[in-house]
């Protein structure tokens, strides 16, 4: 088992092993005292997984409820997200409560702002159940829904108490749902670290999986410790994100986030090589390590196409952007653009 400290404006854990849901009902119990729960999951993850946090709830009598939509990027909504606010006060749970995020990335992102708004703020644990929100969108705060004009327009930043991170819970994926977690994986070997990206571009995965977990959300609490409010640093988490977000609404987000993300680094490092905004040619390494885990190194839409839906995203202000640069393998730069000069790179 391994244990990642965030000091960000809340300090916590992030647990990574075996059966950390076990964890669970005694950690509140200690953290916050006889609070009741209210465990927030899609309906696959229901049907595999909520018994078996319930259970641990159960061993310390701590009381529950459990709220479950639909699943898919296309709950991360406003409606769905005022149905939970709903559910929470018809429930009658107070901000002394604690909410449980058990989920992906959509379930933590919709979870962690519900607790922000609930009576201006419950308690949150996350228990990310996808590669991607282990590695990724449970560790840092940030919290969203998305809004018809963009990705995670809605959103605030809200730090987590505690994250468990089960890798029994990684068994019931799907080998491309696993996949996508994967573009994060990478993502952090690119912008940090190098030893990280050979061992994933070697598909050496399997063996490696707690530590590299671990090795990635080190990475990320690193950075949110330094720039929690993405104002500098924190930005350099983004790289293949503006352009991702673009696929990923440009396909009705029928495209999964970590499928965009990969399609998103690569065009950026194609686009940072051909402009000789990197000091190496990266291009190449990304698609191998993207090939080794069955992740796409073709985009079905034109980059002229994504400028549009680049425009509204939050990386944009006062007409400029920022791009990252991959330097080289492990080492990336933030770029502020103009938008028309950024519009002009993608034609
Ligand atoms: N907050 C952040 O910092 C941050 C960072 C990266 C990504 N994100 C967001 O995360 C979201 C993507 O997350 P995701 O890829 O986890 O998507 P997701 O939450 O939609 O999960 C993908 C699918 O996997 C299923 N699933 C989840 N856990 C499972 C399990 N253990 N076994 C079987 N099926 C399971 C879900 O039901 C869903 O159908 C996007 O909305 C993205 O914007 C947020």
């Amino acid at each position: 088992m391994e244990t990642v400290k965030v000091n960000a404006s809340k300090e916590y854990d992030v647990i990574i092993g075996q059966n950390t849901v076990a964890l669970l009902g005694k950690k509140i119990k200690s953290f916050f005292g006889d609070v009741n729960v209210c465990i927030v999951t899609d309906d696959n993850v229901a049907a595999l997984h909520a018994e078996k946090a319930v259970k641990y709830l159960d061993e310390e009598n701590l009381k529950h409820k459990t709220f479950v939509f639909p699943n898919g990027e296309k709950s991360k909504s406003p409606e769905v997200l005022f149905e939970l606010l709903e559910f929470l006060a018809s429930n009658h749970f107070s901000r002394k409560d604690v909410l449980v995020a058990l989920g992906g990335g959509v379930t933590g992102d919709l979870t962690g702002l519900a607790a922000a708004m609930y009576m201006r703020g419950m308690h949150l644990v996350q228990i990310p159940t996808t590669l991607l929100a282990m590695v990724d969108s449970s560790v840092g705060g940030k919290t969203a829904v998305n809004l018809k004009a963009g990705k995670n327009l809605a959103g605030v930043f809200n730090q987590p108490e505690l994250v468990l991170c089960d890798l029994q819970m990684l068994l019931t994926l799907s080998s491309e749902i696993f996949a996508d977690g994967m573009a994060e994986v990478i993502k952090y070997g690119v912008i940090a670290d190098k030893n990280l990206f050979e061992t994933v571009k070697e598909g050496d995965i399997a063996r490696n999986l707690e530590k590299i977990i671990a090795r990635c959300v080190s990475i990320k609490s690193a950075i949110v410790n330094e720039d929690e409010f993405d104002t500098g640093k924190r930005q350099l988490l983004n790289f293949g994100h503006t352009l991702a977000h673009s696929i990923e609404k440009m396909s009705n987000f029928e495209i999964p986030h970590g499928k965009a993300v990969a399609m998103g680094m690569l065009l950026i490092s194609e686009i940072s090589w051909k402009n000789g905004f990197s000091s190496e040619r990266c291009q190449d390494e990304i698609v191998d390590a993207l090939l080794e885990n069955n992740l796409p190194i073709t985009c079905p839409y034109k980059t002229s196409e994504l400028y549009y839906a680049a425009e509204n995203d939050k990386k944009s202000s006062s007409g400029k952007i920022s791009i990252i640069i991959p330097e080289k393998i492990g080492q990336c730069r933030i770029m502020n653009i103009a938008l028309a000069e950024f519009k002009e790179l993608l034609e």
